[in-house]
């Protein structure tokens, strides 16, 4: 088995994880390491954009005001504050790199930003280029970090599991001649074996600093927003070595979806709604002021529900957009790539009322971890959507994940370059063993598990949840996730298998994190406990399991 060394393992090229690179290949060699084409990201899909301060009518009380309010109790109010202030400096590096943020037309006084509104804002704050601000960002970002000759990328590279020292030191304390004698010495990761997809080999990576960025796990559910890299892969990782895993009950729903046989995951951004898109039936009523005196600019959580709602009550198979008062001019303009993708689909939005529906799309939980990336293990760090900041809390504010990860990416990397990790271990790492596993003829297995979490995720763990539709969640996981284990054993391991995985292990997470949460807080919504329990009130859900490496 060949083994690479690195200064800095950064696994995943997001907004997180490029952010990160940027910053500590300053200081030392950088490995990022991502599973499929480098662009391929959430990040590169975001429209809406980022949320920050910029205005003189706005002020940094009323972003953190707006944050808490979305997060339904939740937040961590000094992370909140201290995400919220550092955003104009984070724009301002971004800014620096070359990314452009499309400014008003007109001239005057005010900002020279055109910031866009979203739900749950009370003020224009979000900056946008477009509507693709993701790929505007990601693009700039991959160039700044291809032209960096600290920064290697391995692409087509999965992360399969952690290294720690804890689990090395098992494997010696269990009479085998691969593990090393370390008695006493801190549980430390030190690096991560890969799937190589290149060269179909399976290698270690050995780091100084290990960071998880590898986004969130939408594709656990049957309908989401998100591409397909989106499976959970940190957050499984993590859990499988023994860290803390967060408030994995609040899934966020994006209340608008295309609904459109030939578009499963396309966003309709949020921004719509921002600038006059209300949400109608067939027949054109509007409905939100039924649910929210905000409307349609409401947060999320609630929109989400109240279309579920609506659909649930008529029986129709998606809702509608209605932008028609705005002018064609316009919408092509602010909306140039969703205007474009209807318009290939036969849809004129400044004509046609556009079908939608929630879906999933972010994960407000994920590994418990500081603004400083800093895990409950030394030498791991979790960054972006992967991490649980307190940030989020019950329910994200629209846009602020992308700011999120900005300002982690920098805290984090001044961190580990303060504590000095930044030193490939000189430790051996044990060969990857396949065992008796041979090449799967039977695909087919693979196929039919991955549709049936997905669906199951879907029917029992959505937007409504009720104790009943959860226990029979998690006992078809349960099921599932004992087949699936077995088939990576018999098996040679593939990126297929390695994903279905981690779904399922994700959505074990998530039903279990859901059952012992006994309210209805933001995003998680019960039957059986319809109101919020005062008890719970700023009570993080915290789900810690002995390692389980290889077993699951
Ligand atoms: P990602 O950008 O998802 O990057 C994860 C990386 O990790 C990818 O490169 C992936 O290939 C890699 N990876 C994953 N697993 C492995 C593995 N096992 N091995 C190796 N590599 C791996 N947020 C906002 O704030 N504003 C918006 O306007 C906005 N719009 C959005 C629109 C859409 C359609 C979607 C889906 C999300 C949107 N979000 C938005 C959310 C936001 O885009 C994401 O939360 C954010 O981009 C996450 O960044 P990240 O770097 O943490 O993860
Ligand atoms: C959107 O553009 O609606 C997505 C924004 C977000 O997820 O923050």
């Amino acid at each position: 088995m060949r083994t690479l060394d690195t200064d800095y393992l950064v696994i995943g090229s997001g907004i997180a994880g490029l952010m990160s690179a940027l910053h500590l290949a300053r200081h030392g060699r950088v490995m990022v390491v991502t599973k499929k084409a480098r662009a391929e990201s959430n990040t590169n899909y975001a429209q809406g954009g980022i949320a920050c301060v910029m205005a003189s009518e706005d002020s940094f009380e009323q972003h953190v005001q707006d944050t808490l309010d979305a997060g339904a109790g939740l937040c961590d109010e000094a992370v909140v504050r201290e995400v919220v202030a550092a955003g104009p400096e984070s724009i301002a590096e971004l800014e620096a790199y070359g990314v452009e943020f499309t400014e008003r037309l007109s001239g005057g006084e005010g900002p020279r930003y055109d910031l866009g509104r979203e739900g749950g804002h009370s003020r224009r704050r979000v900056l946008h280029a477009g509507d693709i601000t993701g790929r505007e960002v990601e693009s700039v970002l991959l160039g700044r970090a291809q032209a960096e000759t600290a920064i290697t990328f391995l692409e087509h590279a999965m992360a399969i599991d952690l290294i720690t020292t804890g689990w090395i030191d098992s494997l010696s304390s269990r009479g085998s001649d691969c593990g090393e004698a370390g008695a006493g010495r801190e549980n430390r990761c030190v690096g991560v074996y890969i799937l190589d997809e290149n060269t179909n080999e399976v290698l270690a990576v050995r780091s100084g600093a290990t960071i998880l960025a590898t986004g969130g796990g939408g594709k656990v559910y049957l309908y989401t927003t998100n591409p397909d890299i989106a499976t959970g892969d940190g957050v499984a990782m993590a859990w499988r070595a023994g860290l803390p895993i967060q408030n994995m009950e609040f899934i966020q729903f994006h209340p608008t979806c295309l609904f459109h046989p030939e578009a499963r995951s396309f966003l309709i951004s949020e921004a719509v709604r921002g600038e006059g898109a209300k949400l109608v039936h067939a027949d054109g009523r509007p409905f939100m002021s039924k649910y929210d005196a905000r409307g349609e600019l409401a947060p999320r959580d609630i929109v989400a529900r109240a279309i579920d709602h609506e659909m649930k009550l008529t029986g129709a198979p998606c809702v509608y957009l209605d932008i028609r008062g705005r002018s064609r001019r316009y919408l092509k303009k602010r909306f140039p790539n969703i205007y474009a993708k209807l318009l290939s689909l036969g849809l004129d939005m400044s004509k046609d009322l556009i079908p939608v529906v929630p879906a999933a799309h972010y994960f407000c939980g994920g590994v418990q971890a500081g603004v400083d990336g800093r895990t409950a293990m030394p030498g791991l760090y979790a960054c972006g959507e992967t991490a649980c900041t307190g940030l989020h809390g019950a329910n994200r504010l629209a846009s602020n994940s992308l700011l999120e990860a900005l300002v982690c990416a920098r805290r984090m990397a001044d961190g580990i370059v303060t504590r000095g990790e930044g030193a490939a271990p000189s430790l051996a790492i044990p060969p990857w063993e396949s065992g008796a596993a041979v090449p799967s003829d039977e695909a087919i297995v693979v196929e039919h598990n991955w549709n049936e979490v997905r669906t199951c995720m879907w029917d029992y763990v959505g937007i409504v949840r009720s104790v009943k539709r959860l226990e029979r969640a998690e006992r078809r996981i349960r099921n599932l996730r004992c087949e699936i284990r077995q088939y990576y054993l018999d098996y040679l391991i593939t990126s297929d298998i390695l994903e279905l995985r981690n779904i399922a292990d994700v959505a074990e997470l998530i039903i279990r994190s859901a059952l012992s949460r006994k309210e209805s807080r933001g995003l998680h919504n019960m039957l059986d406990y319809p109101a919020p329990s005062d008890a719970l009130m700023g009570v993080n859900t915290i789900i810690q399991d002995p390692p389980g490496w290889r077993a699951w």
